[in-house]
């Protein structure tokens, strides 16, 4: 018997790709050599957005900014908990500026409790938030000083992951969180050190585990409400093993987005609380 599974609403921070482009290189999924078609990748990011709606979820919308092509990935400018809002410090100054972009927008709708952080976050790209802890990603963005700032800031146990493999460069590269309200979430080992690697089966003992194949089609990089899963369609070998465990896989297209080293989870930043 499957639990229960049930979605519960959301709310969704998105910046369309208006001004996508790939011109340098930050992660191995990035050459500036190929060419990208924003109008695909904005039918496609459009595409999720429906998607989103359709599930009853609410989203809402940073204005792009000429010159920050990857605005798109909009999980990575803050992280918010229980209405906290802890804002970005980029690692690469191609996307410094993104940041402020992100805490003028939530100072602008009013959140209180918003801070400037001292040492380098790319947001949920790097932290992921399960019922009991704040997963925190560490070795190619996050500075693992980030990791004390965001348990001072949130206090919630912050749990530091070390990253091994630059095509996993960020946290939500290769681990998603499927139910935040029982702690259960699928990742993809071999992007953790040993010692990671360890931690997480303590910490999740019966967690969906991706192969190398559904890894590198970037299927981690997942959404969840608690029921519907959206995920790249390309991760296929994801679907049974989630529908196995109650829940509604949902393949998405962003394969234009892909060129930018993100998909559905770089996308969508969710407001919590
Ligand atoms: N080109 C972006 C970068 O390398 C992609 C970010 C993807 N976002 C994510 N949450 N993993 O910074």
């Amino acid at each position: 018997m499957h639990p229960l599974r049930r979605a519960t609403p959301r709310r969704y921070l998105m910046c369309p790709p208006v001004h996508f482009d790939v011109t340098y290189a930050i992660n191995p999924w990035m050459d500036p050599a190929k060419p990208v078609d924003v109008p695909l990748a904005l039918a496609q990011w459009e595409d999720l957005r429906g998607r989103y709606r359709s599930l009853g979820h609410t989203v809402e919308q940073l204005a792009p900014r000429p010159g920050l092509p990857d605005m798109v990935f909009a999980a990575n400018g803050a992280t918010v908990v229980d209405g906290r809002v802890l804002g970005a410090r980029f690692a690469f100054r191609e996307r410094a500026p993104e940041a402020a972009a992100h805490l003028e927008w939530f100072r602008a709708r009013g959140f209180a409790e918003v801070l400037e952080p001292v040492h380098v976050n790319e947001g949920e790209g790097d932290f992921a938030v399960t019922a009991s802890y704040v997963l925190a990603g560490r070795g190619f963005r996050a500075s693992p000083l980030s990791h004390g700032e965001a348990q001072e800031f949130f206090g919630r146990p912050v749990i530091g992951l070390d990253l091994v493999d630059p095509l996993f460069y960020h946290l939500d590269t290769a681990l998603a969180v499927l139910d935040d309200t029982t702690d259960e979430v699928m990742y993809y080992p071999r992007a953790f050190s040993p010692g990671s690697r360890e931690v997480l089966r303590r910490l999740f003992p019966d967690a969906l585990t991706a192969t190398d194949e559904d890894a590198a089609a970037m299927g981690l990089n997942a959404v969840s409400d608690g029921l519907n899963v959206l995920l790249p369609q390309e991760a296929a070998g994801l679907f049974g093993p989630l529908r196995d465990r109650g829940f509604t896989p949902i393949g998405i297209d962003l394969g234009e987005l892909l060129k930018g080293g993100g998909s559905v989870k770089c996308c969508t930043q969710e407001l919590r609380g």
